[in-house]
């Protein structure tokens, strides 16, 4: 028999189906809510609303838990690479040797981009910022490849969903050359998906750029812990874009556009503008104070998280790799990362963000790391859209495939003016 809940609403009661998951809460079942009862919930910021079903990702926020397809975040960072962790966010299982080699190749020969772009790209300013650039040239897709935009048709899917993953890097490292001046560094098929994006970033025409292992294989662990999760905002935003049909590039481009606040994506860039700001470690106390204080705006950036009420498990593997990187470019004293580890030492004990449960999150120690690669603070929430970007696709494909799928199309309550006459200019 089904399990049902009883909810008591004024003078109805009413019987709502109560969904298991696999693990993790279980949801009741309103979709019939307003036919019973001519009411709709309220919960704005959704903190109480599962928007979907979805087999991709799981996070537990007490228990600091990310699972992909059932695997630990800090398993598939620590032992695969960043396109094996897309193969599983886009097909539900770890690929063989041999499905890896297929994919790797096919996600290899998508990497180019129509030459007809780079004049698109020109037509920018060169000082705009890189997300506005990547934003508009990523919708911009749906205009050079309108062979892959029939939603309807599953081969059309497959290479949207190849050619967006693939073309990624190339355009963000297009998006930094562009703003630095350089020419464009056309991507190089011998390399593996991460180095490919090093040498177009930092490669100039003029001389053998030779990636550096140890950073190649940093960057491709961050871009794993970037890669999904779960009902974000720039996800949910993509999930909604594609609930009216919308091709999938243009759905990218509305996730990207979500991510690039600093709330969300933004905040890499905002937590090292922070720690500059912040100067050193004698300066801290005010800055903690100011966090605290109720009439200042100012939060301390990469603290807190909507789902993790306990240590973002990916912030753990991320301060793990800002040391290796920092190790491995000789970067001994980093007035930076003396602020942020003693900022995270004092956040963690201060009664405040115990109390409230403000743990550092993944946007604490990233800005950090890329900054030591060569990155510019205006490129960093342009990686977090490279490497989400394959959860975004994943979820949005997870959502076409679902026959059950409809336009999503929230309620609201309504306060504004009840129904009244039309005043003529001359009687206002
Ligand atoms: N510094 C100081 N106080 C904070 C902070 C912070 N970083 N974050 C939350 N609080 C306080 C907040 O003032 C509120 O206090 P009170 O209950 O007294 O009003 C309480 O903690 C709960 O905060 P909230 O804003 O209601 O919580 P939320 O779930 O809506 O917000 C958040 C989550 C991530 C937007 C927020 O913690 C924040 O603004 N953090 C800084 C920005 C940041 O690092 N964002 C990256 C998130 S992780 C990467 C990603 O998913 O994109």
């Amino acid at each position: 028999m089904s399990e049902t809940g009883k909810f008591i609403l004024g003078d109805k009661t009413v019987e709502m189906p109560v969904k298991h998951g696999s693990i993790g809460p279980a949801v009741a079942d309103i979709a019939k809510l307003y036919s019973q009862t001519g009411m709709f919930t309220y919960d704005p910021g959704f903190t109480s609303t599962a928007s979907c079903e979805s087999k991709i990702t799981y996070i537990d926020g007490d228990e600091g838990v990310l699972l992909h397809r059932g695997y630990p975040i800090e398993q598939l960072a620590e032992h695969g690479d960043f396109l094996e962790t897309c193969y599983l966010l886009l097909y539900g299982e770890l690929p063989t040797a041999n499905q890896k080699a297929d994919f790797d190749y096919r996600i290899t020969r998508h990497t180019m981009i129509h030459e007809q772009m780079a004049k698109f790209f020109s037509g920018f300013r060169r000082d705009a910022h890189p997300m506005a650039v990547m934003v508009a040239s990523v919708g911009a897709l749906s205009a050079f490849y309108h062979d892959s935009t029939d939603i309807s048709d599953p081969q059309q899917r497959v290479v949207a969903t190849m050619r967006i993953i693939a073309k990624m890097p190339t355009m963000a490292a297009m998006a930094y050359k562009y703003n630095i001046g350089q020419p464009f560094i056309y991507p190089k098929n011998d390399l593996d998906y991460t180095s490919n994006f090093l040498r177009m970033c930092f490669a100039v025409p003029c001389e053998e750029y030779k990636v550096n292992p140890i950073l190649s294989r940093a960057l491709d662990r961050i871009f794993i812990l970037h890669a999904d999760h779960e009902q974000n905002a720039s996800t949910s935003t993509v999930r909604l874009a594609g609930s009216s049909g919308a091709n999938p590039f243009a759905c990218i481009a509305a996730g990207i556009a979500c991510l690039w606040g600093p709330a969300h994506g933004g905040a890499n860039e905002a937590a090292l503008k922070m720690l500059s700001e912040i100067g050193s470690v004698e300066n801290i106390p005010k800055y903690i104070a100011k966090a605290k204080d109720k009439n200042d705006p100012f939060r301390l950036m990469g603290f807190g998280h909507r789902v993790y009420k306990n240590y973002d498990p990916r912030a753990k593997i991320m301060a793990k790799t800002c040391h290796e990187v920092l190790g491995e470019l000789g970067i001994k004293d980093d007035p930076l990362l003396d602020v942020a580890v003693e900022l995270e030492r004092i956040a963690l004990h201060d009664e405040y963000f115990v109390e409230k449960k403000l743990y550092p999150n993944i946007d604490f120690y990233s800005g950090i790391t890329l900054k030591a690669m060569g990155f510019p603070v205006s490129m960093f929430t342009v990686l977090f859209a490279l490497a989400r970007t394959v959860g975004w696709i994943a979820q949005w494909k997870e959502m076409i495939e679902d026959p059950s799928q409809k336009i999503g199309r929230p309620r609201q309550l309504y306060t504004g003016a009840p129904k009244r006459d039309y005043v003529k200019m001359g009687s206002r």
